[in-house]
Parts: structure tokens; sequence; C-alpha cells
């Protein structure tokens, strides 16, 4: 079974029957029929390349080779198509039919019920009313404790955090320790992030990259997450940042091709995203920024980014490159929301937030960090 699509032709036009089944019966062989009499154009399809088709009919619509009431048809056709939107895609192909056969499960939305969605969330006490982030807080590079500055901020006035914490690796950080007993580390980290979800609007969303310390068997990322369930916050997902490094260490020593001890490599970090309330976020369509190419290509939760080369210039050990939080902010956030980043560091978010239009406010201890950060927003062509 093919899609079927109909187009009713007044018969008083005169279209150019043969000349419009020669522009598309070759392009969509078996996948297409195509019939066109004096009273409709029937199309039947299968699969399609949507790209040579878009381009071929512009060319057609541009070049002289047909009259106006072929033309007319050659556009309608052309709607007809585009307008369907549910599809799926196979080696560059739109595909109309089976595309999720594999998938159909009957009775999917009562089975969602029953099995109760997020049902660790449901009885938060998240407030659905939103406030403005007060003035002072507005486009501003913080020097202090994030504790002690987001506890300034109303519930409710950040859209979106996105941030990398201290990982706790050893780093020599310009004003903090870096080597805490575990406990002691996601103590205070979680009196940060306590305080960033109560300062996230009501369907605002964080974003957490984290690099697990894999040589001390901490998970951190399924700890954080963990603590983020526990607080009620939906877990939308997990993208993984690919960083194709693969100058890290082989082996524990003494360990070399032995099954006594091998060492797990691993060339990627995490980004743990999480949903204050309700997975949808309100915002004006008139402020999306994301192209359909993007779009496409991001949602598909692997992401290949090399690393941050910059580190050396800004003086700062653990930056995250620009194109993570520029591929967050685009996905996820709206032009003009507030984006928050608790461990700002050398600034990468707030610069990418100035950068696409989104305010921002971006909180480290350290005030050489703030300093260099300040100097990006203000050097950034824009
Ligand atoms: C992994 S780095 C973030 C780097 C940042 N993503 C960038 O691209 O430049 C973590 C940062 O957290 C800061 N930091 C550590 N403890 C903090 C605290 N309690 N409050 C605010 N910032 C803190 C450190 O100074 C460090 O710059």
């Amino acid at each position: 079974m093919l899609k079927e699509i109909n187009i009713a032709i007044d018969n008083n036009i005169n279209i150019e029957n043969d000349k419009i089944l020669n522009i598309f019966t070759p392009l969509f062989s078996d996948e297409f029929n195509f019939d066109l009499t004096n009273q409709s154009a029937n199309i039947q399809l299968g699969s399609l390349d949507y790209n040579n088709f878009q381009n071929i009919v512009n060319k057609v619509l541009e070049n002289g080779s047909l009259n106006n009431d072929s033309k007319y048809i050659v556009q309608q056709i052309y709607e007809a198509i585009s307008n369907i939107k549910s599809y799926g895609l196979k080696s560059g192909k739109r595909v109309y039919v089976d595309y999720n056969k594999e998938r159909k499960v009957i009775n999917r939305k009562e089975k969602e019920e029953k099995r109760q969605q997020f049902y660790y969330t449901k009885d938060n006490n998240f407030s659905k009313i939103n406030n403005e982030i007060p003035l002072d807080f507005e486009n501003k590079i913080l020097c202090g404790d994030s504790f002690e500055i987001l506890k300034k901020l109303p519930d409710n006035c950040i859209d979106i955090i996105v941030t990398s914490p201290p990982y706790n690796f050893g780093l020599d950080y310009a004003s903090t320790q870096d080597d805490n007993h575990w406990e002691k580390y996601f103590d205070k980290l979680f009196n940060i992030f306590q305080e960033c979800i109560r300062v996230l609007k009501f369907g605002g969303r964080v974003i957490i990259n984290v690099q697990p310390l894999f040589s001390d068997y901490i998970p951190t990322h399924h700890i954080i997450s963990n603590f983020f369930i526990q607080n009620k916050m939906i877990w939308k997902g997990e993208i993984l940042w690919e960083k194709n490094n693969y100058n890290c260490k082989y082996t524990a020593w003494g360990s070399w091709k032995s099954p006594s001890n091998p060492y797990l490599k691993y060339t990627w970090e995490f980004l743990e995203v999480f949903c204050k309330g309700d997975l949808k976020k309100v915002g004006d369509a008139d402020n999306i920024d994301i192209s359909v190419e993007d779009f496409k290509k991001w949602v598909v939760g692997k992401w290949s980014i090399a690393p941050e080369r910059n580190m050396k210039h800004y003086d700062h050990p653990a930056m995250f490159p620009e194109e993570l939080v520029l591929r967050a902010l685009q996905l996820f956030s709206f032009k003009n929301d507030i984006v928050l980043d608790p461990f700002n560091g050398a600034g990468t978010t707030t610069t990418v937030a100035k950068k696409i239009n989104r305010r921002y406010l971006g909180i480290d201890i350290s005030e050489k960090y703030c300093n260099i950060a300040k100097e990006r927003i203000a050097n950034s062509l824009f």
C-alpha cells in the first residue's frame, strides 16, 4: 500500500499532461505512481528524495518549459506532498508508508496512563507562577559562591540552566579545591542544585554536563541524575557528547592485556537534561531560532564536537566548547529566555547566550574567571 493523494483538476484548464508526466515519472520510479487525467492527478507515494523533488519543482516553476496552467498543477502537487508531515527517514529519503510499523503499540495512550510516565514527579509542589528576574541579575556576571548568590533570586525566574560543575578531579582552579572527599563534594554540589531547581521557571530546563571520574569508580552522572529525580524533576534524556579524544590512558598499571583489571576508557561526556514540572516549555514561535536541518541533527542524542581548544588562552583548565552550549540553547530554549550558569568559569555559556540573543546570568567563585567571562562578552562579535 502506498500513500495516496488526489488533486482535482478543473476541466477548463489547459494542462500539458505528457510534459508533467515526463518531469515526475523518472524521478520517482516504482515508489511513485503518477496518473494524470483531465479530472485529477493521482499520486501514490512510497518514498521520495524530497530535496531533489524540491529542486526539480523550483527549476520547472522558474524556467519557461510549462504553460501557466501546468505550473499551477505542479505547484499544487508540490504543496500536497510538502504538507505531509508524518514520514520516516531512510537513506536520505522521506518514507511515507510503514515507517513506524515496528513501533506500533496498540492502545499506546492507555498503556502509558497505566505505567504512569515520570511517576516520580507526580506529587511535586512546584508553583506554576513564573516571575521576572530582578534587573540587578539580568545580563550579569557575578562573583561569589553560587549557593549564596542564588538565595537572593526569587522562585521561578530562570528559563534554562546550562552548566558543568567542578568535577572533583583535582584540577587547579583559581579559587577552589577540586579534590574533596566525594561525600563533601556531593553535599556542596546538591545544595547549589537545590537552589537551581527553586529558581527555575515551571517548564524550565536544567542541562548538566558531567564527566565521571572513572578511576575513582564514582558514577557521577548517575548520582547527579538520581538527585534531580529525587527532587521531582523530569528526566528528559541524556546526550552523549563524543569528543573523539583517543589519547586517554589505556590501563591501570600492571593490567595491560590481562583480565585482571582492564581499565575502561571513554572518549565522551554526558549532558543530563531535566525539566521542572512539564516537558513542554512555553515560548513564542517567533522566538524559535533553530533551523530545520539543525533540529533534525541535534535531536539525535549523540553530538560529535571537539573539546575546547582555547583553554590555555582563557587560562581555565576545564572549559566546554561554544558549539555544545549553542546546540543546548537552540534546541531547548527560545530567544530572549534567561540563561543561568552557576559554574560559569571562563564564561562559555554566557558568551553564547549573548551571541544568540538570550539574556544571561553567570556566577563563578573566582574573580579571575569572572573577569575573563566579562571580557569575552565585551570582545565577542555580535
Ligand atoms: C568545570 S568549570 C566550568 C567551566 C565553564 N563551563 C567554561 O566553559 O568556562 C567549574 C567552575 O565552577 C567554579 N566553582 C566551583 N565552586 C563554585 C561555587 N561554589 N560557586 C560558584 N562557582 C564555583 C570554578 O571556579 C570553575 O570555574
